[in-house]
């Protein structure tokens, strides 16, 4: 695995792209306004990495990382992207979004929405948790004490187990919250969301989630 393909360049892509960068490989990136937009960001990562268009992003990318707003989910490409595992760190802020009605009642969660759009895909839904400053500020070689994790959630074993070795290399723990189904658990307004919190705590984070029917109607009965 050399190559980590970026779709969207901002916050928290652009923080992963100088992880990637300074852990050994090569990053291709892209946002929505075109590969002239991103000169000063790859002036910055320097010789190993270059803008792109999203399709070639996703095309030269081993691994690829969706990094964008959710309401944009659908303008990923999907034929370059078959096969591939992509991490996606998206969460849903209906302000910003729009109502997305499967997302508003529960019925399905983000990373479901965008391995839907991505049927060829093997999505892996990790560092949506961590606010984007905090990534390339955090990180601990492995066996660190207090070493802060990072939760992950998919449907293919494999995926999980290199996107976890991509987080150990990028200096976090990692924490399997199970498939796709589950991420809700560590979406906004969940206990580990935005936590600085090792590998223990955000499991007591995960266990401890509840849904947003049920954290209203606990509000409600106070
Ligand atoms: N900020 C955080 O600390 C944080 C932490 C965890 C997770 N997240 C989540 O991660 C996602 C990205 O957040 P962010 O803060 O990095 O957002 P951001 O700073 O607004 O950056 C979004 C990036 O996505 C690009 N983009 C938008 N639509 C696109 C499309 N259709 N194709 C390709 N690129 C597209 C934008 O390009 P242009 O600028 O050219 O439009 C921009 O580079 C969001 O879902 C957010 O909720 C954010």
């Amino acid at each position: 695995m050399k190559t980590i393909g970026f779709i969207g360049a901002g916050h928290i892509g652009s923080q992963l792209a100088r992880l990637a960068v300074s852990r050994g490989y090569n990053v291709v990136i892209s946002n929505s306004r075109g590969p002239d937009t991103l000169s000063s960001l790859v002036a910055e990562l320097g010789p190993n990495a270059r803008a792109a268009t999203s399709a070639e992003a996703a095309k030269a990318g081993d691994i690829v990382v969706v990094s964008i707003p959710l309401k944009n989910y659908r303008g990923v490409p999907v034929a370059p992207l078959t096969g591939k595992i992509v991490i996606d760190t998206e969460n849903y802020y209906s302000q910003r979004d729009g109502h997305i009605p499967e997302l508003d009642s529960e019925a399905t969660t983000t990373s479901e929405l965008l391995q839907a759009h991505l049927p060829t895909s093997r999505v892996v839904k990790a560092f949506n948790h961590i606010t984007a400053q905090e990534l390339t500020r955090d990180g601990q070689p492995s066996g660190s004490k207090n070493r802060r994790a990072v939760v992950i959630a998919g449907d293919d074993p494999a995926a999980k187990g290199a996107v976890s070795r991509l987080i150990d290399e990028f200096g976090y723990d990692t924490v399997d919250a199970g498939p796709l189904k589950e991420g809700w658990r560590i979406q906004r307004d969940t206990p580990g969301y935005g936590a600085r919190h090792t590998a223990e705590q955000l499991r007591d984070d995960l266990a401890k989630a509840k849904r947003y029917k049920d954290q209203a109607a606990a509000h409600a009965a106070r």
